[in-house]
């Protein structure tokens, strides 16, 4: 698949190496792509102007500050139209950490997944502690459903279908319990949930 990550930090860096190694071209979006910082991710993928990596990508992740989603999808409505949009993204300051509403407001048709926003990076770098596999809650569209696993199963996750766009709610709760664990409860940022069930 070709995917374009908006954002090279840590989570746009670490999914598009789990992506490229399962063989996906990965295309970076980033908004000064000459900076020192962005030179090791050429070994990943493509490093790019906004425009010209958007243009490329049938899937497109959101893995820039969550605050600046809105701006970002209204300026590039355009060449995101049409694509499967993947939003890790959370705004933390925000009552609600996506911003989805607004994107289906500039793009009506657009087909949205809510994932990779409930787990701390290293657990996208590491998704196995001991013998077990972490799981990623996610909620997507029926349609979209096949691309969402397989792009999960590629980072080595093991994807849970929450539901669809109705869960957003539901997913993101998971995120303010893993906030919750990790800064107030003093759990390691190597911590995941699991889906136990018979
Ligand atoms: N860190 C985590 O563990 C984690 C886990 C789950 C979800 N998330 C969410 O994932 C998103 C990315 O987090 P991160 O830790 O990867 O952040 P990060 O390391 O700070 O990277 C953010 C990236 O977004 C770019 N960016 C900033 N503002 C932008 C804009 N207006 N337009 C386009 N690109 C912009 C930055 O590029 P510049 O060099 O141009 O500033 C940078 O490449 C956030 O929304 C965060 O809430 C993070």
């Amino acid at each position: 698949m070709k995917i374009t990550i908006i954002g090279g930090g840590n989570i746009g860096s670490v999914l598009g190496k789990k992506w490229a190694a399962a063989g996906h071209e990965v295309f970076f979006a980033v908004r000064n792509p000459s900076d020192p910082k962005y030179q090791e991710l050429v070994t990943i993928g493509m490093v790019g102007a906004i425009p010209a990596m958007v243009e490329q990508g049938a899937i497109v992740l959101l893995a820039l500050p969550g605050q600046a989603v809105p701006d970002f999808v209204n300026e590039h409505k355009d060449l995101l139209t049409g694509k499967v949009i993947f939003d890790s993204t959370n705004d933390t300051k925000a009552d609600s950490f996506h911003h989805y509403a607004d994107i289906k407001k500039i793009i009506p048709d657009v087909l949205y997944v809510r994932a990779f926003n409930t787990l701390g990076w290293e657990n996208f770098e590491q998704p196995v502690i001991g013998w077990q596999t972490m799981d990623l809650f996610y909620c997507a569209p029926a349609e979209a459903k096949k691309d969402a696993d397989r792009l999960i199963t590629d980072t080595g996750l093991q994807p849970v279908y929450v539901g669809g766009l109705d869960q957003i709610e539901v997913v993101d709760n998971l995120t303010r319990l893993w906030f919750t664990l990790v800064f107030q409860q003093g759990y390691n940022r190597h911590t995941a949930l699991k889906l136990l069930t018979e």
